[in-house]
């Protein structure tokens, strides 16, 4: 991307993120509807590069839609911008091609596969030989159940590996939707212990309906409701504000986690 580029992007849609430099993802207008239903209306956010920006929201508000929607796997109006570059137009293979990586809700492991096999099948990419080493140095687990079908791994392994495959790719911006969701506390710490080590330095929009864990991995939030951003900063601002807090997302700080983060 020509750095003028950049700057002329980042003036024009907003600040300079003090310290992840212009956004390398814009994001403006999204407006999505699904079946009946209109979704979003007119999202508009930036993605800092090198940073975990978490995207929040109460259930149901649009989070998914919003993720699958920068991957064109739903129609959308508005215009993305991805590394200087306009995403109109571009399916979802280029999209991916062009450096953005998915782990999707539902982890979308091949069941009757081994966990070797569910590697091997996300390591076309460059480098994805180098990369498989550090796979195996941030979940240990997958080496050791490297022959096992993943169809009987548990949720939180299954989780691992499609996080694993995810990091084989070269990608400049990793989705991930709702790393933690339905595992067990001490699955979660796992999961969350593992991210930080993998996520060191990336680029990453994060929904994550558990507040703690978003505040442990996340240096920016975006908060959607009702179908646009009703806040966007950075998450220690949102959490010190537990009145805002609840406001947005039903949960605050003293029960972050609580509830309706531990699903
Ligand atoms: N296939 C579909 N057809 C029609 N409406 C849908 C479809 N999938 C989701 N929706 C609706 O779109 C809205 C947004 O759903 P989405 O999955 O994006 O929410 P979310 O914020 O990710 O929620 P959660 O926290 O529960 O994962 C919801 O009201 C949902 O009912
Ligand atoms: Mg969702």
């Amino acid at each position: 991307m020509p750095a003028d580029h950049a700057r002329t992007a980042a003036a024009t849609h907003g600040p300079d993120r003090s310290i992840g430099g212009a956004p390398i993802l814009e994001v403006r207008d999204l407006d999505v509807h699904r079946g009946e239903a209109h979704i979003l209306h007119g999202v508009s956010f930036d993605v800092a590069p090198n940073r975990v920006t978490a995207l929040l929201g109460r259930n149901g508000v649009g989070k998914t839609t919003t993720l699958l929607s920068l991957l064109a796997l739903l129609p959308s109006t508005g215009e993305v911008v991805f590394d200087g570059d306009p995403l109109s137009g571009v399916p979802t293979h280029l999209r991916v091609q062009r450096g953005i990586a998915y782990v999707p809700e539902d982890r979308e492991v091949f069941s009757q596969l081994t966990v070797e096999e569910n590697l091997r099948l996300a390591m076309s990419w460059e480098g994805a030989s180098e990369r498989l080493g550090l796979v195996h140095e941030v979940f240990p687990e997958l080496k050791r159940r490297e022959s096992q079908k993943a169809g009987s791994l548990s949720g939180g392994q299954q989780q691992m590996l499609s996080l694993g495959r995810a990091l084989l790719h070269p990608a400049k911006l990793l989705l991930i939707d709702e790393p933690t969701k339905g595992l067990a506390p001490i699955v979660i710490t796992e999961v969350v212990d593992a991210l930080q080590q993998a996520t060191t330095d990336a680029t990453v929009l994060l929904v994550e309906q558990n507040l703690r864990v978003a505040e442990e991995l996340a240096t920016d939030a975006i908060v959607l409701d009702e179908g646009v951003v009703a806040w966007s900063g950075t998450m220690d601002d949102l959490v010190a504000d537990d009145e805002r807090t609840r406001g947005l997302l039903g949960v605050g700080r003293a029960t972050r986690g609580g509830a309706e983060g531990q699903r």
